[in-house]
């Protein structure tokens, strides 16, 4: 329910959305799936999983392995690709009543660029987030990682279309802020952190590693201390909106993210034990915001007092 005088709108530079609630690429499938869980249009926006040009049929099982405070992932990037994908799936998004922030994965520069163009004018297509930080996909990883690699990706797809761009980074770097101080060189209206930090599990019995990919990309709870870090200091480092994503599973983790500096969130993980999360926290949203006394989100992004810890 939304307190008559607390404004959840946010803005991610050309990006407008109703609130600062949005489920994470991967953790919602085509969101079909979650309809009769969830009232989808509430949603902030929603982000579909990452699409890559051509098909691809993703990593060996096992795929994903719980681990202590979190999970591990080896998807691979299995999805139908973006033909399939404008055909099969905008439509039905696009009759949600909410932002589809589009996650595309290119191979290589050529293919992002080619994706964006193809995604420009698609009915329903809010934003483009580029996914430039996917530990299961050799290759992809390498934009997240390398800044000047980074700026010319973001830089390509902003002038390959008209659509507000978001840069998903990586964590599994020494120093996460040049590289997001180049895709704000490249024009993104907003840096999205974390996606997964890499790891692995073993099953030290049979000698034997847990996913069939070897490696794989931790999430959940696990992970929030390193994203909440990550978006303190890119807040601290960049001029644009950053998205806080990583562990989130409740309105005090939200709030956490808010006042680091996030202007809006993005739940992963916890979709996966509990798909209604994500508007059970939207509900809870504007009495935690009065609580620290502001009338809108933006009153207490980056608010955080490092003066007196607390
Ligand atoms: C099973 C699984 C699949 C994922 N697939 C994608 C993906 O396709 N694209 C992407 O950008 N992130 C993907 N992620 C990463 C999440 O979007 C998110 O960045 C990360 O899990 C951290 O958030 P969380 O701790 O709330 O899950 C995936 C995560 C999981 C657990």
């Amino acid at each position: 329910m939304n307190l008559p005088d607390v404004h959840l709108e946010v803005q991610l530079g050309r990006l407008c959305l109703a609130n600062p609630i949005m489920v994470a690429s991967g953790t919602f499938g085509y969101a079909r799936e979650m309809a009769g869980l969830v009232d989808l249009a509430r949603l902030g926006a929603i982000l579909p999983k990452t699409i890559t040009q051509e098909p691809r049929a993703g990593n060996p099982p096992p795929r994903t392995v719980e681990t202590t405070g979190g999970m591990l992932n080896s998807i691979g990037l299995d999805n139908d690709g973006v033909e399939l994908f404008v055909e099969k799936h905008m439509p039905y998004l696009a009759g949600l009543g909410t932002a589809i922030i589009v996650s595309i994965a290119g191979k290589g520069y050529e293919e992002y660029v080619r994706m964006a163009a193809r995604l420009e004018g698609v009915s329903g297509v809010a934003a483009l987030e580029l996914n430039v930080s996917c530990p299961n996909v050799s290759g992809g990883v390498d934009f997240g990682t390398d800044p000047a690699l980074c700026e010319k990706v973001v830089s390509g797809v902003r002038a390959a279309c008209s659509l507000p761009v978001l840069a998903k980074l990586t964590p599994n770097v020494t120093n996460i802020v040049p590289v997001a101080q180049a895709a704000e060189s490249g024009g993104a209206d907003a840096i999205s952190l974390i996606n997964t930090c890499l790891g692995m599990a073993i099953d030290w019995k049979r000698r034997r590693p847990r996913l069939g990919n070897v490696l794989g990309g931790l999430s959940g709870p696990a992970v929030k201390p390193i994203a909440l870090r990550a978006v303190y200091q890119v807040a601290q480092g960049t001029g644009i909106p950053v998205v806080g994503i990583g562990g989130i599973a409740s309105v005090d983790d939200v709030m956490e993210f808010l006042v680091a500096g996030a202007t809006a969130v993005q739940i992963g993980t916890a979709n996966f034990y509990d798909p209604t999360v994500s508007i059970r926290i939207l509900d809870a949203l504007p009495a935690a915001l009065k609580m620290l006394d502001a009338a809108s989100v933006a009153d207490v992004v980056g608010k955080l007092n490092t003066d007196a810890p607390a």
